[in-house]
């Protein structure tokens, strides 16, 4: 079934000028890029789309990292999107849980610089989508 996912390369990913390397990895494990654009972050955006760490230690610093330059915003879409892109960002943690050949297992080492966010779940992404992409319908 075709699945739709949202996609951000974090603020470290640009930075790093890794953008085309991660394009060519979504595009090479057969995802379609149904939407894309560069945005910079407000606070506001911020916090709504990790209203569900509101709780933990490290939101302050979440918030202050994904606000601190421009990120790049896609919508997915393939057979099992939301898994296919799970599973080639490799796990949240870049060094425990990534393993090599995935993009934080091949890039990056901490959890908080970890590259890129991907919906974890149909709801999430349902929610991410209408967030990022307004103008987009599903
Ligand atoms: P992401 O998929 O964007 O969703 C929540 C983010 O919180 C996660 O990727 C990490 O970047 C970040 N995160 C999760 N756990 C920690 C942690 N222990 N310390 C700092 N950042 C974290």
């Amino acid at each position: 079934m075709t699945e739709q996912t949202l996609v951000l390369i974090k603020p470290d990913g640009v930075a790093r000028g890794l953008v085309g390397e991660i394009i060519t990895r979504i595009e090479r494990k057969g995802l379609k890029i149904a939407a894309l654009k560069l945005v910079n972050v407000s606070e506001e955006l911020a916090a709504q789309h990790y209203a569900e760490h509101a709780e933990k230690p490290f939101f302050g610093s979440l918030i202050e990292f994904i606000t601190s330059g421009p990120v790049v915003a896609a919508v997915l879409e393939g057979p099992r999107g939301i898994a296919a892109f799970r599973q080639i960002a490799g796990g949240t943690d870049p060094v425990e849980k990534a393993v090599p050949g995935s993009i934080r297992g091949d890039y990056a080492l901490e959890t908080q610089y970890n590259l890129v966010h991907g919906s974890d779940s149909p709801e999430s992404a349902k929610r991410e989508i209408s967030l990022w992409f307004p103008e987009f319908t599903l």
